[in-house]
């Protein structure tokens, strides 16, 4: 794993439920740096939400967006923590646009934890295609995703039964390191 840090920011990644939203915003108020979300800024974007998008326009537009947008935030001026959508990833070409956007920080999370979450999720269109129980959907794209993640990431933060404040902490912690290396 690469451990060079090589930005200013905090790049959060991992799957839906990992915590990268709620972590994510809590670090940028310990900070005093902005939170940016990619979701949120392609819903602004669009004018729909996520599922509306994947409904009416597709994923692979949806993937599209994605993209373009993280080009844009890795020239953004300015210290920021950024939560990247659990697919934004996959993506060859997006891996080193997110080592070029800062910290990469994959927060890792087991099944259970990920299926308790998730259980009474609307929003995310991913969970709600395809065959199977909403466990056998976790297990089959988090089994896809793990190496991917882990080649992103440049420090993994295991986020299942650490307290929230001391998983914000690390993070934050990190922001600092990388704003003195
Ligand atoms: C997706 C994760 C979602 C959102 C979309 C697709 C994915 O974001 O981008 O529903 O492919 O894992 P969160 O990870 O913030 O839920």
């Amino acid at each position: 794993m690469n451990t060079e840090f090589q930005g200013k920011n905090i790049v959060l990644i991992g799957f839906m439920g990992a915590g990268k939203t709620s972590l994510g915003k809590t670090v940028s108020k310990m900070l005093g740096i902005p939170y940016l979300d990619t979701d949120n800024l392609i819903e602004d974007a669009e004018g729909m939400t996520v599922s509306e998008i994947f409904a009416r326009k597709g994923e692979a537009y949806f993937r599209q967006k994605e993209t373009a947008l993280l080009g844009d935030l890795s020239k953004r001026e300015g210290s920021y923590v950024l939560s990247v959508g659990g697919g934004l990833p996959l993506r060859e070409e997006n891996r080193p646009l997110l080592h070029e956007t800062g910290c990469v920080i994959y927060l890792k999370v087991g099944i259970d934890t990920l299926q308790r979450r998730l259980e009474k999720d609307t929003k995310r269109p991913l969970l709600h295609q395809g065959e199977g129980t909403l466990r056998e959907k976790i297990s089959r794209i988090l089994k896809a995703r793990e190496p991917l993640y882990m080649e992103a990431a440049d420090v993994v933060i295991v986020n299942d039964h650490k307290p929230f404040r001391l998983a914000a902490q690390e993070i934050a912690d990190l922001y600092c390191a990388s704003a003195e290396g």
